[in-house]
């Protein structure tokens, strides 16, 4: 049974912590309930708005619509053979909690993805990616719903048209679907210990392991993110808040000209990735604090509500990070994550 509150602060459900309220608010655990909300007057008229974990937004003012809290949860296997096994985990799980569950039986893959916030739908929504490994390498399929006819469809991962932090659902299918489920398929055996990140090998090293495994490189990735990035659950943020730019050949020569340690990889068509936290860095805006929000001391891409932050207030102060490199190094920074 559905229930929709009125007039609802969404400050408990945005890690910035931001306190702006929506018109109507629905918590959904099961595509039944969905099915019901769907089929409300409420939902046909109002201007809808779908969260997860909410760990890549940004509120700058009062949602004027229906907001649904998605909280569908469950994960069953669909398939097993002796080398693979596959997964439907439901949207609203926990994205963390999926990962923990399958470092346990041992099922490789997505190790490198732990202690990412938000849930399992909202991570084929944004490609979430860390340490050498993106979603789009193990998701199989993607079952969404419908916003206006309430019918299911299947995205296959081509589909799905991922890149870095990006797919269909951020771009021509943005706002259209509820994503339901996500299946990913997962190594039993075999399978591949990603150590390509240096940060990986350095931290492993620290602790004594000589033969990686899929819970070694877990609690290395856990480490780091631990040491790097600042508690959503105590400090207010939403991970990374800009992209990492992609540049061409030229100015990045001339950039390296100035700056031979900047540090870089190689992309697709000529292009070059450079961090966007090094080049805030570079700009003097790391662990600089003004008043209630600041850039997190030990990451600078990181944006961080120290307070009763306002959503404004964040946004005013990524533009002028976004001017500022630009003017120093002829980049435009763009955001990450979502901002309404
Ligand atoms: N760097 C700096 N100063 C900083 C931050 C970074 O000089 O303040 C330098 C580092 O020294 C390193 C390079 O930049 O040489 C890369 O830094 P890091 O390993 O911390 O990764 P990142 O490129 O800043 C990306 C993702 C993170 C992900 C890490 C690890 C994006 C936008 N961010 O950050 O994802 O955890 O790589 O794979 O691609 C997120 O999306 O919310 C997120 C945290």
């Amino acid at each position: 049974m559905i229930r929709v509150q009125e007039n609802t602060s969404l400050k408990p459900y945005n890690t910035f912590g931001i306190d702006v309220k929506t018109k109507y608010f629905c918590e959904i655990r099961s595509d039944d309930e969905l099915q019901e909300l769907i089929a409300t007057d409420l939902f046909k008229n109002e201007k809808k708005l779908i969260l997860g974990g909410g760990s890549n937004v940004l509120f700058t003012r009062n949602f004027d619509g229906l907001l649904i809290l998605n909280s569908i949860q469950g994960i069953e296997i669909v398939e097993e053979t002796e080398e693979k096994i596959t997964l439907k985990a439901s949207s609203g799980e926990r994205w963390h909690s999926l990962v923990m569950n399958c470092v346990k039986h041992n099922w490789g893959g997505i190790e490198n993805l732990s202690l990412i916030p938000g849930t399992v739908g909202a991570a084929p929504m944004q490609n979430i990616g860390a340490y050498g490994v993106e979603v789009s390498e193990v998701i199989t399929k993607v079952e969404a719903i419908e916003l206006t006819t309430g019918e299911i469809k299947m995205f296959t991962r081509e589909e799905c048209k991922f890149g870095y932090r990006e797919s269909i659902f951020k771009n021509t299918a943005k706002e259209k679907y509820f994503i339901s489920s996500v299946t990913l398929t997962l190594c039993k055996k075999n399978y591949h210990i990603n150590i390509s990140y240096g940060a990986i090998s350095d931290i492993l090293k620290q602790m004594n392991v000589s033969q990686p495994t899929i819970q070694s490189v877990s609690e290395a990735v856990i480490k780091i993110r631990t040491e790097k990035l600042p508690d959503t659950t105590t400090l207010g943020n939403a991970g990374s808040f800009f992209k990492n730019p992609e540049i061409g050949e030229k100015l990045f020569e001339k950039i390296k000209s100035e700056y031979p340690v900047i540090p870089h990889y190689t992309a697709a068509n000529q292009q070059v990735k450079v961090p966007a936290g090094w080049l805030i860095e570079q700009c003097g805006w790391k662990g600089k604090k003004f008043d209630r929000i600041g850039v997190h001391a030990t990451q600078a891409l990181v944006l961080v509500n120290y307070g009763d932050a306002n959503g404004e207030e964040i946004f005013q102060l990524a533009m002028k990070i976004i001017q500022s490199v630009r003017e120093k190094f002829s980049i435009t920074l763009t955001p990450e994550v979502n901002i309404f």
